[in-house]
């Protein structure tokens, strides 16, 4: 039963620039049950072409028209990554969900993005106020994929408990294996907090698995949450944590690396991944900054950290960043050509 997987877990969510395979790969390595995706776009992943990228062990999905990777993965988390789909459409999931299911453990459908290019789309968090629209897009793709690929989505609360119930039995009727509750309104911002009582209230509305999402930021946070479930005999049967493991990804460890090697070695996994640099910078950029539970040193590199983020902040390559964190790039990855220099004279087939 794909459901199992879910039970009992700790697991990294989806985020747009963040959960892409090298931060995916940090997580698994330090902990994580399984990790989540960024959200794709039915419409961008379909067309795109699987490449198996023999430099890096890794598969690429590829747009032949933008001639980028718009997902990338490998086999070490093929039996442990979640593509989150974004989407309003059954007929749309399932052409692009069926393009990618080999390579990975399950599909997650997306009900809770608020960002207005979203919900204009009719994705995201517009899918809370059309039940009848979830149901088909869930019985579509339960219906079309392998039964060990688990189908599954995240959403928010909606305005009442009760809502917020019957919304989940529609899930679950649907074929979802699992819901994960941002435990967030879909007007409260991520500065707002979470309401973690509210699970009390929602975990048992199904039978299947129900993550609870939303200021997990520590070890210690997610300890007291599992306090506070079982004070209040509330069992959700896993946590989901986003922004906790971008400035952290060592937060599902409980012997956890020191900040500065933390660092290191997620530039050694996006060097590994062909990462592109931009969005490594991003991600760095993040770590680098911290938030709420993460303690960062004021120096980086025996450099001052303002002077090193300005640093990071001009480079313009792999190898740059490399030098800027004294980690090396070629020539220990010769003939491994940047992905955007890579897929630019790809043979793409003829349309
Ligand atoms: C997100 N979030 C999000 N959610 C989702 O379902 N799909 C996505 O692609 C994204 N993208 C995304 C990007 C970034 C940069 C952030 C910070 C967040 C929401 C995220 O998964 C989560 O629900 C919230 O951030 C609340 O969890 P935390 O941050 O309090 O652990």
């Amino acid at each position: 039963m794909a459901s199992e997987k879910f039970r009992d877990v700790e697991v990294l969510a989806p985020m747009v620039r963040g959960s892409t395979l090298p931060l995916r790969l940090e997580c698994l390595r330090y902990g994580a049950s399984l990790v989540w995706g960024e959200e794709i776009i039915d419409r961008k992943l379909i067309g795109a072409l699987r490449v198996e990228n023999s430099a890096f062990g890794c598969i690429d999905y590829v747009s032949p028209r933008e001639k980028v990777s718009v997902f990338s993965t490998c086999a070490e988390e093929t039996k442990k990554v979640i593509f989150q789909l974004g989407t309003a459409s059954a007929h749309l999931a399932v052409e692009a969900a069926q393009l990618v299911c080999n390579d990975v453990s399950g599909i997650d459908v997306n009900m809770g993005c608020p960002k207005s290019f979203s919900v204009k789309g009719g994705m995201g968090a517009a899918l809370l106020d059309k039940p009848e629209v979830v149901a088909e897009i869930l019985t579509s793709l339960r219906r079309a994929l392998p039964s060990e690929k688990s189908v599954t989505c995240k959403i928010r609360m909606l305005p009442s408990t009760e809502k917020t119930r019957d919304f989940m039995r529609v899930c679950e009727k649907s074929g979802a294996e699992a819901i994960t509750v941002h435990m967030r309104l879909r007007e409260e911002r991520p500065a707002e907090p979470a309401h973690w009582d509210e699970m009390e209230r929602l975990w048992d509305a199904v039978q299947v698995p129900v993550l609870a999402n939303g200021d997990f930021f520590s070890r210690h946070q997610i300890d007291e949450f599992w306090k506070h479930c079982k004070e209040k005999g509330c069992r959700p049967s896993g946590v989901m944590i986003a922004r906790g493991a971008l400035w952290n990804p060592s937060i599902f460890s409980r012997e956890p690396p020191a900040f500065d090697e933390m660092v290191r070695s997620y530039v050694r996994s996006a060097v590994a991944t062909n990462s592109t640099y931009q969005n490594t910078k991003w991600v760095l950029s993040q770590m680098l900054a911290g938030g709420t539970g993460v303690t960062v040193p004021t120096s980086f590199n025996g450099i001052n950290m303002k002077t090193f983020n300005r640093e990071l902040s001009a480079t313009k390559s792999m190898a740059h960043i490399c030098t800027a964190f004294g980690e090396p790039f070629e020539p220990t990855y010769p003939n491994r050509a940047h992905t955007t220099v890579f897929y630019k004279d790809f043979p793409f087939p003829e349309e």
